[in-house]
C-alpha cells in the first residue's frame, strides 16, 4: 500500500499557484482489494526536511480535494507535503513521496513591475514588438522565478535562451475581469555577470482581429504590453527584483505581422541577432511608455498551459489539378507547421492551410475570412533554416507550399500540434473499426478545440467560446481528459461575464467579443450544465460554490423572461441547432422548435440550481428552486405535450429532451413517448435527425424507452446523415454538420461547414457509460455504476478512465455464447455492478472482477460487416 500523485487542487505543475490553502488530492496504490480509507494524515516539511506541522491523524474516507490543513501558503512560499492513510488495519501506510506546491503572486501589492507598452505607434497586425533590458548579477543565485503576463501574446528569453515551452501565453481569458500571470523557474539560466530578459509580444487575442463577418480589433486594449518580474534570490538570502519599467528598450521584431486568424509573417533578414542577450547595442531602440495596471486582476493559472504536445509527419505531397504542392498529414490537426528551408536571402515560402480538399484543390472557403497564410522569408545563410510561427494557430490537415527553394521533400516539414497540455484520462476500444475511428475522432476534436478556451471550431473566423458547444460536449470531455483546470478558468470567465451582463444574461461566448445580450437556451444554459456535469466528473463541490451565483441568477433571469405562464417562448433561440434537416443557409431552422427546447432547458436548470441549493446548505433554495422545477415539468406538459404523450414538436429532438429532462409526469406518457421517438428513428431509416441540443441525448432516450438495439442501430448507420457517415468519408475529426462534405465529396454549401466542432461528438460519453458500460454514480467517481449493454453485433467494448482515485475500467467480450464483464475499481471506491440479464447489481471494491452470464442475442440485430477502409491514425492505447 502507498499513496502516490499527491496533487494539489487541479493543477499537474503546482508552480505559481493562486490558491493559498490549496486542498489535496491523492491515490492510494493497492495492493490489498477492496481498500477503503478510514483516516489520513499529511505534513509539511520545512527546507531542511524537518516535520514543521502535521494534521494528526484525521478520521476521513476522502482523498480527492481533503481540506488543506496547513498554515495558508504565503506569497512566493513552497511547502512541501507528504499524506500517509489508513485502511482497516491499524497500520497506515508508509509517508508518500515529498510534493512540493509553490504559490505566487497572491496580493496586488506583490507585483512592483509596471506594465509597458511601445514607445512607437503600432500598426494594426504589423510587426509583432520586441522589449529587452539587462541587468547585472552580483553574486550565486539559489534561486530565481520569473512572473510574466502581457497585454497580447508572448515569448520570453533569457540571456538567448527561451524561457518556459509555452504557446500563446498568457493565455485567453476575458481580459477586464481575469489576465492570468504565469510564473517561470529561471534559476538555472542566470549567470554571474551581465544578463539579459527579451520578450515578443503580438496582439494575440487581446487586440486582434476576433469575431465572424468582419469580426472586431482591440476589443481589450489598443497597446499591446508587458508585464515582467524576475525575482532573484542570492545564496546569502539577500533578494532583488528586475521589473520591466521605464528603462526598458523596445523594436519592431523580423516577425512583421502576426495574427490568430490570418497567419504570421517572418523576415528573418531583420532578425538583429544576440538582442536578447547581454550585450547587445540598443541604442536605436525606442523607450517603451508605463502604463497603469489593475493589478487587482491579475490571477494564477487553473490549468495547464498551451504547448506543442504532438508532431505529425507529412503522408504524401501531392501535386493539385492547377499545379500547386499540397502536402497531406493524414490527420486533421490544430496548430501550424515547422519548416526546414534552405535558400537564398530573400525567398518567400508561403505556407496556406486548409482542413479539406475540393476538386483536389484547397477547400479554404470554410474559413470565411480568415486567411491561415504564414510567411517566411529566408536569411539565406547557406545553412537549412528552421522556423515555425508563434502567435497563430490552424485548423488544418492539408497545407499548401510554394515558394519553396528547390524540391520540398516529406522530412523539410512537420505539422505541430498545438493545445492545453491536459492530462488523457479517458479511452474506448470495441470490435467495429469504424466506431473506434468516431471515438478518435472525437479526441482529435477535442484537441483541437481546448486551446486555452474550449472553441466552437479552430480554422475558422471564430475559434471562440462558444457555450453551447461546450455544454453539450462536458460529459465526453471530461472522461477524456482532465479538464478541470481549464473548465475551472473558463468558467470563472462564463460567471465574470454573466454578472456583469446589463440584462444578466450569460454571454453566447466567452471571453465575450460578441456583446450580444441575447438569452439563448442551451447556450446560456450553461452557466448552471458545465459545474454540475464538473461536479459529478472531478467531484469539486467548491466549484459549485463559485459558479452558485451566476446559475441562480440565470435561472431567475429565464422565470422572468417566462412570466406567469412559466413558458419561455419570446425570444430568438438556436434550438437544435443544425440538426440534419436545417437548410445549408439557415442552421436554426430546425426540426424542433426553440420555443420547446428553452422551456425544457429551463426546467433542468432549474432542478440542477435546486440539487447544488441542496448540496450547499440552502434547504430553502433546494425547495423553491424544485417548486420552480415541478412547474416548468407541467408547464411544458400542458404546452407541448398530449395526454397520451405526443410531443409538440414530434421530432428525434423533441421526444429526447422530455423523456432525458423528465418532463412527462405520467408513465403513461413516458411510454408513449418512447414508442414514439422509437417509429421516428425507424422511419427515418436510422438516420440522425438531432442536432447540438437532440445529439448528446438520443441515445439515452431510446435506452430509456427499452430500445438499447435501436440506440444501436442509430450509432452504426452509415449512410448520411449519421453518425458514422464522416468516417465513411474520410473524416479524422468530428464535423459541425452531419453532411459538412456532401456524399459526392462537395462541401457543404453552408456558412457552417467546419470540419473540426466537438459538438455533434457529444455521443462518446454515451459509448463510454453505456456501450462499455463505465458511468459515474457518485461525485468524482467515488462511486461507479458499470451497466454494460451490448448490442449491435460488437463482439467487444472497453472504457478506461483515470478517475480521480486511480484508473478504472469496463468492457465486455462475447465468447462461446457468453457474456464476460470485466471491470477494474479504484482503490477507495465501489462500483455497482449491473449485467443485462436482469439480475440483481452486485456492489463491488477495488480490484479486477470478472463476470460470466449466458448471452443471448434473439433481439440484437446482426452483425454488419466491418468497415475497414478509412484513412488516418489509430489512437495511443490504453494504459
Ligand atoms: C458556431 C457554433 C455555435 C453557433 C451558435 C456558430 O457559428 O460555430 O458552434 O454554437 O454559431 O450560433
Amino acid at each position: 500500500m502507498q499513496v502516490i500523485s499527491v496533487r494539489f487542487e487541479h493543477h499537474d505543475e503546482p508552480l505559481g499557484i493562486g490558491e493559498p490553502s490549496p486542498r489535496l488530492s491523492w491515490r492510494v496504490a493497492a495492493d490489498e482489494p477492496g481498500w477503503l480509507q478510514t483516516a489520513y494524515e499529511v505534513r509539511g516539511l520545512d527546507d531542511a526536511g524537518a516535520v514543521a506541522w502535521t494534521s494528526g491523524r484525521v478520521d476521513g474516507d476522502e482523498s480527492h480535494l481533503v481540506p488543506w490543513p496547513g498554515p495558508p501558503l504565503r506569497s512566493r512560499r513552497r511547502q512541501t507535503v507528504q499524506v500517509r492513510a489508513w485502511g482497516g488495519a491499524a497500520e497506515p501506510t508508509p509517508w508518500s513521496g515529498p510534493h512540493t506546491v509553490e504559490a505566487g503572486l497572491l496580493a496586488p501589492g506583490d507585483w512592483s513591475a509596471e506594465l509597458v507598452t511601445p514607445g512607437v505607434d503600432e500598426q494594426p497586425e504589423g510587426p509583432v514588438p520586441a522589449f529587452r533590458r539587462e541587468f547585472q548579477i552580483e553574486r550565486p543565485v539559489r534561486r530565481a522565478r520569473l512572473y510574466a503576463t502581457a497585454h497580447g501574446a508572448y515569448e520570453l528569453w533569457l540571456n538567448g535562451a527561451r524561457v518556459g515551452d509555452h504557446v500563446l501565453a498568457p493565455g485567453w481569458t476575458s481580459y477586464h475581469h481575469r489576465l492570468r500571470y504565469q510564473t517561470y523557474d529561471v534559476t538555472a539560466a542566470l549567470r554571474v555577470g551581465g544578463n539579459a530578459l527579451g520578450a515578443l509580444v503580438a496582439e494575440g487575442w487581446y487586440r486582434g482581429r476576433l469575431g465572424f463577418d468582419g469580426g472586431r480589433r482591440d476589443i481589450w486594449g489598443d497597446r499591446t504590453g508587458l508585464l515582467l518580474q524576475l525575482e532573484v534570490e542570492y545564496e546569502d538570502g539577500a533578494t532583488e527584483v528586475v521589473g520591466t519599467d521605464g528603462s526598458w528598450r523596445c523594436a519592431p521584431s523580423a516577425t512583421t505581422s502576426a495574427s490568430i486568424y490570418d497567419g504570421e509573417t517572418h523576415d528573418a533578414r531583420r532578425a538583429p541577432g544576440g538582442w536578447a542577450e547581454p550585450g547587445f547595442d540598443d541604442t536605436t531602440w525606442a523607450a517603451v511608455l508605463p502604463q497603469p495596471l489593475d493589478r487587482t486582476r491579475l490571477v494564477a493559472p487553473d490549468g495547464p498551459p498551451v504547448r506543442r504536445t504532438d508532431l505529425v509527419q507529412p503522408v504524401a505531397i501531392l501535386t493539385s489539378p492547377s499545379g500547386k504542392t499540397i502536402v497531406d498529414f493524414g490527420q486533421n490537426l490544430v496548430g501550424r507547421l515547422r519548416i526546414r528551408p534552405r535558400g537564398s536571402a530573400g525567398t518567400e515560402v508561403v505556407l496556406r492551410h486548409a482542413e479539406v480538399l475540393e476538386d483536389g484543390e484547397l477547400g479554404i472557403r470554410p474559413l470565411r475570412q480568415a486567411k491561415a497564410e504564414d510567411r517566411y522569408i529566408l536569411r539565406g545563410t547557406g545553412e537549412v533554416e528552421e522556423w515555425e510561427p508563434s502567435f497563430t494557430f490552424h485548423g488544418f490537415r492539408y497545407a499548401e507550399v510554394s515558394g519553396w527553394p528547390g524540391q520540398l521533400r516529406p522530412e523539410d516539414l512537420t505539422a505541430v500540434v498545438c493545445h492545453s497540455d491536459m492530462r488523457r484520462t479517458g479511452w474506448f476500444s470495441c470490435s467495429e473499426p469504424l466506431l473506434e475511428r468516431l471515438h478518435d475522432n472525437v479526441i482529435w476534436a477535442m484537441r483541437g478545440n481546448f486551446l486555452d478556451v474550449p472553441t466552437d471550431c479552430p480554422q475558422r473566423d471564430e475559434r471562440l467560446g462558444w457555450t453551447g458547444d461546450l455544454q453539450v460536449f462536458a460529459p465526453t470531455a471530461s472522461f477524456l481528459y482532465d479538464c478541470a483546470g481549464v473548465l475551472t478558468s473558463w468558467l470563472r470567465d462564463v460567471r465574470a461575464e454573466h454578472l456583469a451582463s446589463p440584462t444578466r444574461t450569460p454571454p453566447l461566448v466567452v471571453p465575450d467579443v460578441l456583446g450580444w445580450e441575447m438569452p439563448t437556451a442551451a447556450w446560456a444554459d450553461v452557466v448552471t450544465v458545465a459545474p454540475w456535469v464538473l461536479y459529478e466528473r472531478y467531484g469539486d463541490l467548491e466549484l459549485l460554490r463559485r459558479q452558485y451565483d451566476s446559475m441562480v441568477a440565470w435561472v431567475d433571469r429565464v422565470a422572468e423572461m417566462a412570466g406567469p405562464g412559466l413558458l419561455w417562448d419570446r425570444h430568438f433561440q438556436l434550438g437544435d441547432w443544425l440538426d440534419p434537416t436545417a437548410p445549408p443557409e439557415a442552421a436554426a431552422d430546425t426540426r424542433t422548435d426553440g420555443a420547446l427546447v428553452a422551456t425544457a432547458y429551463f426546467a433542468r436548470s432549474a432542478r440542477i440550481v435546486s440539487t447544488v441549493a441542496g448540496l450547499l446548505g440552502d434547504q430553502e433554495a433546494a425547495k423553491r428552486y424544485g417548486g420552480l422545477a415541478d412547474e416548468v415539468r407541467a408547464a411544458f406538459a400542458r404546452e407541448y405535450v398530449t395526454p397520451s404523450g405526443r410531443v409538440a414538436s414530434d421530432s428525434q429532438t423533441g421526444y429526447a429532451l422530455a423523456l432525458r429532462f423528465d418532463l412527462l409526469p405520467d408513465p403513461e406518457q413516458r411510454r408513449r413517448a418512447g414508442d414514439r421517438l422509437t417509429e421516428l428513428v425507424h422511419a427515418r431509416g436510422y438516420h440522425i435527425g438531432t442536432g447540438f441540443v437532440g445529439t448528446p441525448l438520443i441515445a439515452d432516450a431510446l435506452v430509456e424507452a427499452g430500445e438499447t438495439q435501436v440506440a444501436y442501430r442509430l450509432l452504426l448507420e452509415r449512410t448520411c446523415p449519421s453518425f458514422l457517415y464522416p468516417v465513411t468519408m474520410g473524416a479524422t475529426t468530428v464535423w459541425e454538420r452531419w453532411d459538412s462534405m456532401l456524399p459526392d465529396g462537395r462541401i457543404n454549401p453552408g456558412e457552417m461547414t467546419s470540419f473540426n466542432h466537438y459538438a455533434l461528438g457529444a455521443i462518446a460519453d454515451w459509448l463510454h457509460r453505456t456501450v462499455a458500460g463505465l458511468a459515474p454514480d457518485a461525485p468524482g467517481y467515488r462511486r461507479m455504476t458499470v451497466r454494460p449493454l451490448p448490442g449491435g453485433g460488437l463482439t467487444h467494448a472497453r472504457a478506461v478512465h483515470e478517475t480521480p482515485y486511480g484508473t478504472a475500467a469496463a468492457g465486455w467480450s462475447i465468447m462461446d455464447g457468453e457474456l464476460i464483464v470485466s471491470v477494474t475499481v479504484p482503490p477507495n471506491t465501489t462500483a455497482m455492478v449491473e449485467l443485462p440479464d436482469g439480475s440483481a447489481p452486485a456492489e463491488v471494491r477495488s480490484g479486477d472482477h470478472e463476470f460470466r452470464i449466458a448471452y443471448h442475442p434473439d433481439r440484437y440485430p446482426p452483425a454488419r460487416p466491418p468497415h475497414t477502409a478509412w484513412p488516418g491514425t489509430a489512437d495511443e492505447p490504453a494504459p
